[in-house]
């Protein structure tokens, strides 16, 4: 039986500062299988961040274990989790993310250089991936010449050209208008129909409707896991002006 992609266990994640204890995660348990695509949602401070970061490799949970691909990564080493980050997990966060002083095309090859994808193939697979969001004519321009919402989709050429299993994106379109949100949503939406499993947060409902999966945090607890219903053809065509009354009319 295949393990699932990622379970965790009872992470719990508290913060010194000083005398005082700020407990951000108070002990979470999560399954998710391969080819999911979940949305975390909460209010500020549920304690969303630091769960993807705790799924990421980018910290370490105080207590709890943490299982990725079958395999326990909970105390591995810098070096380990490193390298574990750069061949499986692709990362498209809020703030960016993107190295200032190196060009688009240079920032989209960098995941592939930690992966140790050979240079030729390194420089196919970045043009291939920022023309496919669009980008291929800003291939040599630095990040503070890109706009929040090109700078996102460098973000995601990175990720598509380098083609981690797992993508963990938080708030990725929170910097973003309504259109490019949805523009960004429909680039992680194909990314999920070839087979990446997806974690996402946002704030926003219409976002996380993309998901199939809703988890809602509170305190740094998850108090809801849900799976999204979708009422085949009826709202949702509604909502983008696809419904036509006229032809179901008898
Ligand atoms: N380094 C830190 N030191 C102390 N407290 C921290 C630290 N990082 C996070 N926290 C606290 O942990 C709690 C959870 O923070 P977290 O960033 O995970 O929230 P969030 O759900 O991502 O919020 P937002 O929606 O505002 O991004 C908050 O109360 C926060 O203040
Ligand atoms: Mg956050």
């Amino acid at each position: 039986m295949v393990p699932p992609l990622i379970q965790a266990t009872e992470l719990r994640k508290e913060h010194r500062l000083g005398d005082a204890t700020v407990t951000a995660l108070c002990g979470v348990s999560l399954t998710i299988e391969s080819g999911e695509f979940i949305a975390i949602m909460g209010p500020s401070g549920s304690g969303k961040s630091t769960l993807m970061h705790l799924l990421g490799l980018l910290d370490h949970p105080t207590a709890g274990s943490y299982r990725l691909g079958g395999r326990d990564v909970t105390d591995l080493g810098a070096d380990e989790r490193a390298r574990t980050r750069a061949q499986k997990i692709g990362f498209i966060f809020q703030a960016f993310n993107l190295l200032g002083r190196s060009t688009a095309i240079e920032n989209v090859e960098l995941a592939m250089t930690y992966a140790g994808v050979p240079r030729k193939e390194r420089r196919l697979r970045a043009v291939t991936a920022l023309e496919k969001v669009s980008l291929g004519h800003r291939q040599h321009h630095w990040p503070g010449q890109l706009s929040g919402g090109e700078q996102q989709r460098v973000a995601i050429a990175r990720v598509l050209a380098a083609g981690p299993g797992l993508i963990l994106a938080d708030e990725p379109t929170g910097a973003l208008d309504t259109a490019t949100g949805r523009e960004v949503m429909a680039l992680l939406q194909d990314l999920n129909r070839t087979g990446r499993t997806i974690v996402l947060v946002t704030h926003d409902p219409a976002i996380a409707r993309y998901a199939k999966r809703i988890v809602r945090m509170q305190d740094g607890c998850a108090i809801s896991d849900e799976a999204v219903v979708r009422d085949v053809g009826s709202d949702d065509a509604a909502s983008q002006g696809l419904a036509c009354p006229e032809k179901t009319a008898p």
